[in-house]
């Protein structure tokens, strides 16, 4: 059974190239952020400021589990997903993964815009985020190098990465 996992930080652009990747592949998408905003209703940021972090991550460990019986699916995964209750140990053995990997200076530049949309980053001064960033990815690469492959991100050119989850699709990608 197929499954494609896209971990990497926040903002590295994981949802956006899910969505085209399955497009260009004919694969099924999901978003882990997204069906976890459907299924309990409500937005991610506000979970957090009513019920806290680690209540969020049970339950993102829970909706992870349930991507067990999906076929022929990319799914993307929050940023904090591999880096806690063995979700990275589920990810390697339930498919195959890709770290979206993108450098701090990029992400303090794309977060600096969005970051109040992100309940860990949004009390975060401008002048420290770059900062936060680098420790705490410093840390989240323990997980996210475990990724079968890694992608440089922004990715310009869709096709090799494509073609990559055809070969992992068909049976034919060896790690
Ligand atoms: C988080 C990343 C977010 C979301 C939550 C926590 C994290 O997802 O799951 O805000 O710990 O890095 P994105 O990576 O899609 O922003």
């Amino acid at each position: 059974m197929t499954k494609i996992y896209l971990i990497g930080y926040m903002a590295s652009g994981k949802s956006r190239l899910g969505k085209e990747l399955s497009e260009l592949t004919g694969l099924s998408f999901i978003d882990l952020d997204e069906v976890f905003e459907e299924r309990y209703r409500i937005g991610i940021l506000d979970f957090f400021e009513k019920y806290g972090e680690p209540v969020f991550r049970q339950l993102e460990h829970t909706l992870l589990l349930e991507t067990k019986d999906l076929d022929g699916t990319i799914i993307a995964t929050g940023g904090g997903t591999p880096c806690y209750d063995e979700n990275i140990r589920f990810i390697k053995d339930n498919g195959r993964s890709i770290y979206i990997r993108m450098g701090v200076h990029d992400l303090a530049e794309r977060l600096k815009q969005i970051k109040r949309q992100r309940p860990l980053l949004k009390d975060i001064p401008p002048d420290e985020l770059e900062a936060y960033i680098k420790t705490q990815l410093e840390e989240r690469e323990f997980y996210y190098l475990q990724a079968d492959r890694i992608i440089e991100a922004p990715v310009n050119d869709l096709e090799p990465v494509a073609n990559l989850i055809r070969a992992i699709s068909d049976g034919s990608f060896t790690s």
